[in-house]
């Protein structure tokens, strides 16, 4: 469960004595564990703020935000890596794959730090699970946009964290690969039983999700349940 009170982000712009840009305003939000949640809005409305605020990566303003037992809000540098490192996989946009490494060793970039056993067998499978199989000795600029999106979220899934951020995950993709990433993530989230938020412009994708909440200026304007 995540529970999201009174969050605002605002950035301050060059020290001047104004009051800055708000991105998110007094946010309010409660998300059981194990739903699929798209995050919606025009440009600028403050999702990729709010899924950075979840994940971690940025210090909030102010309010709180509790991931299960965990104020993540109050958490040290140190202890939210090591939060963001066993609970989180991040997805994004330009699916920041590591050209130099192959496509296998990109899946096994996470694992690095723990020392798993059968990590590569781990990794050889789910790059399979996403339809890879056979490509993992391809670098990134031999695969194509889908396949390298599909390689970030197998990286993502391996350490099967309870809780999957994904921002544009479908961004640079046509139609009909966007629609396979969205199936391959709501597979992960029910097999994997974790908790997906997404955020995507693409209402269509969104409407997969078991719900919606839309953004503006920084504020939630809609929050629909699929029936
Ligand atoms: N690091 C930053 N410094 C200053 N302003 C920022 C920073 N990051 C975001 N903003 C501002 O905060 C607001 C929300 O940005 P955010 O990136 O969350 O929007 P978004 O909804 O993800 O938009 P998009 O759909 O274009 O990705 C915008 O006005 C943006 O200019
Ligand atoms: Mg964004």
């Amino acid at each position: 469960m995540i529970k999201i009170s009174n969050l605002t982000m605002v950035f301050k712009q060059g020290g001047g004595s104004d009051s800055g840009i708000t991105a998110l305003d007094r946010i309010d939000l409660e998300i059981p564990t194990g739903q699929c949640v798209a995050i919606v809005g025009p440009s600028g409305s403050g999702k990729s703020t709010l899924l950075g605020l979840i994940a971690g990566l940025d210090q909030a303003t102010s309010g709180s935000i509790i991931i299960d037992d965990t104020i993540i809000t109050k958490m040290n540098e140190d202890d939210l890596a090591r939060f963001r490192r066993d609970r989180i996989g991040l997805i994004f946009q330009f699916f920041h794959l590591l050209p130099t490494l192959t496509a296998l060793e990109n899946v096994l970039v996470p694992l690095e730090l723990k020392r798993e056993r059968n990590a590569t067998e781990t990794a050889s499978a789910l790059l399979k699970e996403v339809g890879l199989l056979g490509r993992e000795d391809h670098y990134p600029s031999q695969l194509s946009g889908g396949e390298m999106q599909r390689v970030a979220i197998a990286r993502a899934a391996i350490t099967r964290p309870a809780l999957l951020l994904a921002d544009e995950p479908t961004g640079n993709l046509d139609t009909e690969n966007g629609q396979r990433i969205i199936d391959l993530l709501l597979g992960l989230n029910r097999s994997q039983k974790s908790t997906l938020i997404l955020v995507t412009h693409d209402l269509t994708l969104a409407s997969h999700a078991d719900r919606i909440i839309s953004l503006k200026d920084g504020k939630v304007v809609k929050d629909e349940m699929k029936l």
